[in-house]
């Protein structure tokens, strides 16, 4: 008995990994969350049995504890169990807790990882979130906490790590992140950019001073990059714009069949 803990990517469905991809088609029982759109689920075998967790019929949304007992009961069925998460399974997808519930029953567990919007935001907002000279690192955080949160950010230290900081489920919050980091001596001009739907065709992206962080509403989802990086955009690079036509490496041709 195995239950596939599966990233669905970002949102847009051609950035699934082909294992993802081939799961959904071969699936029995799909379990999928909110951030998982149609033209993904789409990709689930007609036959599968689909549940979204997401939220219920009267929109009100599934605990986890009804999560986990559901995977738990699919997952001692003799059939092929995928629970699809939005970007990754680890990183804030709760996916450790399903797998410690799984294993804590016998049922064998395997991750499949998917692209995270903590790198796919930046990314397709042209966004390298680490970049020679101007950014050692980067740290991605919540922008959440709940007030019991038992490890909570030092957003102090968060301040003055010198790395792009990926902020997720920020958006809610992001007068009190604005706070934080200030108090923590961030500069005010610091560049920020607020990544929302990014991969997709409902993708916006917001570039703003830290100062102005939480004065405008934030559309969810939404990925905030704060930074120096957060200044850059090459998702603009068009290959007619550059100057020179030189290749900047010679191609090496197609690979030869013929041996
Ligand atoms: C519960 S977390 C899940 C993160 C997910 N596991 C991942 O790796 O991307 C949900 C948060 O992820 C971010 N997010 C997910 N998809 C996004 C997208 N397409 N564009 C911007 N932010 C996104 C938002 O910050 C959202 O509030």
């Amino acid at each position: 008995m195995t239950v596939y803990l599966v990233g669905a990517g970002p949102g847009t469905a051609d950035l699934l990994t082909m294992r993802a991809a081939r799961l959904l088609a071969t699936a029995d029982v799909v379990i999928f969350d909110r951030l998982v759109g149609d033209e993904i689920t789409d990709m689930i075998a007609p036959w599968a049995q689909r549940f979204d967790v997401g939220k219920d019929p009267n929109g009100r949304s599934v605990s986890q504890v009804a999560i986990n007992d559901l995977l738990v009961t699919c997952g001692q069925l003799d059939q092929t169990v995928v629970r699809l998460k939005g970007g990754d399974p680890y990183v804030f997808g709760r996916g450790g807790e399903e797998a410690i519930a799984l294993q804590a029953h016998g049922i064998d567990v395997e991750v499949v990882p998917g692209i995270s919007s903590a790198i796919a935001g930046p990314a397709s907002a042209g966004i390298p979130v680490t970049h020679r000279g101007v950014a050692p690192g980067f740290t991605v955080l919540t922008g959440f906490q709940a007030s019991a949160a038992k490890a909570r950010i030092d957003w102090d230290a968060a301040a003055k790590l010198g790395t792009t900081l990926v902020i997720l489920m920020g958006a809610a919050s992001a007068t009190t992140i604005r706070h934080s980091l200030l108090a923590g001596g961030a500069p005010p001009d610091t560049p920020v950019a607020v990544v929302s739907y990014a991969t997709t065709e409902r993708q916006t992206v917001t570039r703003i001073e830290l100062e102005d962080l939480g004065s405008a509403p934030i559309v969810n989802p939404a990925v905030i990059v704060v930074g120096p990086a957060a200044s850059l955009d090459l998702a603009r690079f068009r290959s007619s714009e550059r100057d020179s036509a030189a290749p900047i490496l010679s191609p090496i041709g197609p690979k030869d069949t013929t041996a």
